[in-house]
């Protein structure tokens, strides 16, 4: 294995370790907004590591779009599907959910009011998500593989 086939399998499994953690952060986040619960240290840790964790795959990704022979720039790029999607669609789409996610925990730490604390996480994360499946999904990469 070489070192972007090593930099490749990263990346495409820590898809489900950003997944999980978006996935808890939300649930967690839409739980305690519902029911006006306190923002304990567990909820604070959930946000931060699912931030922590999409900051790493960019970092991945970056060094991915590199080295990968999947991002070329000639003639055939934009007309095929697959070249664009990893010189274009696919890093503009994630690079769209990872500002959300910052953006979201960054405004939730300057909140004092827990109940808006959930509610911005919760808003954040949950339309970074959608946009994260939707760029895997407009790529034709399966979620769980
Ligand atoms: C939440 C953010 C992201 C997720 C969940 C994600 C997920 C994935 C997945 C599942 C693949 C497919 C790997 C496979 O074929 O098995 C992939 C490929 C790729 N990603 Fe991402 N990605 C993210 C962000 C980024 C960013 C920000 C960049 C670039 C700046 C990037 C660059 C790439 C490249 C270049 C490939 C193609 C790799 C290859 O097959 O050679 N990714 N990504
Ligand atoms: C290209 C790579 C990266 C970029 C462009 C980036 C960008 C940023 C930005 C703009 C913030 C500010 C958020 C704020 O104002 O609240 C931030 C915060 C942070 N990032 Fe990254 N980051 C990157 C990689 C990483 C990596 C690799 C890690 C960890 C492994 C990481 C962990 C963090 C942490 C812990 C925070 C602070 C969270 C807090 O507010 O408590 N980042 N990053």
């Amino acid at each position: 294995m070489d070192a972007y086939n090593i930099i490749q399998h990263l990346h495409s499994g820590f898809r489900y370790v950003v997944l999980v953690l978006l996935i808890l952060a939300i649930i967690q986040s839409l739980i305690g907004w519902i029911n006006k619960s306190p923002y304990t240290e567990g909820n604070r840790k959930i946000n931060l590591f699912t931030l922590i964790s999409v900051h790493t795959q960019l970092l991945i990704g970056i060094v991915l779009y590199i080295i990968s022979p999947m991002v070329r720039f000639n003639s055939e790029t934009m007309k095929n599907s697959t070249l664009r999607y990893f010189a274009v669609e696919h890093w503009v789409g994630m690079v769209i959910a990872i500002v959300l996610i910052t953006i979201g925990h960054s405004k939730s730490k300057k909140i004092v009011l827990p109940e808006v604390k959930h509610k911005t996480i919760a808003l954040y994360y949950l339309i970074a998500l959608l946009i994260v499946v939707g760029t895997l999904a407009a790529g034709h990469i399966p979620i769980l593989k």
